[in-house]
């Protein structure tokens, strides 16, 4: 996939890849990565969230699932959990493979995000620690703990912290099994991607 292609062909290519390469399993969990990644932009859809965090909720696990070497940022950073809990910093090859292809800042800000709104969300509820999955669970170690201290207080005062916590949620809650036929597919989701696409090329 390359940078230069225009906006449409972009969103093209990228469906095709979540489609693709999103069969797989999603870490611990009974459904495939594009099921889990189509149930994220749903319900970020059906909250009324803007374009932008519903693309990012489609894309947030792109760095999970996109081929190893499409990325300088995947080679330099990548290393496989041997816990199975999924790539360690799949949230910043993420963003970087996106903001490569031309997405706002603010899309590849979520993207990122998406690990540390966990951080987050465990540092100031034991009742999300509780909520989440045993899979999500055994990879916020991995991950670095619950936030303390100066990153506790850098994400509370982030801009787009409450995008970025609701972006958590409905990955959290993304995880149910059989919902495909009231799930809809990752082409739907392909005019507001180019037009996004266009506007930042603009
Ligand atoms: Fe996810």
């Amino acid at each position: 996939m390359i940078s230069s292609q225009n906006p449409s062909q972009t969103a093209e290519s990228l469906v095709a890849a979540l489609e693709k390469y999103g069969q797989g399993d999603y870490i611990g969990e009974s459904i495939s990565q594009l099921e889990h990644c189509l149930q994220a932009a749903h319900q970020a859809k059906l909250s009324g969230a803007c374009d932008e965090l519903v693309i990012a909720a489609l894309f947030h696990d792109i760095g999970q699932i996109i081929p190893l070497e499409s990325t300088k940022e995947a080679r330099m950073n990548l290393r496989e959990s041997d816990e199975n809990v999924g790539r360690v910093g799949h949230e910043a090859i993420g963003a970087a493979y996106l903001r490569n292809l031309g997405f706002s800042e603010t899309v590849c800000r979520l993207v990122n995000s998406h690990v540390a709104a966990k951080r987050y969300l465990t540092a100031v509820n034991r009742k999300y620690y509780d909520s989440l999955s045993s899979a999500s669970q055994k990879s916020l170690a991995f991950q670095g703990g619950p936030f303390q201290g100066a990153e506790l207080r850098h994400f509370e005062q982030d801009p787009l912290r409450d995008e970025m916590v609701s972006l958590r949620l409905w990955d959290d809650g993304a995880k149910l099994v059989d919902v495909e036929s009231t799930t809809p597919r990752a082409r739907s989701y392909m005019e507001i991607i180019t037009a996004h696409l266009a506007q930042t090329a603009a």
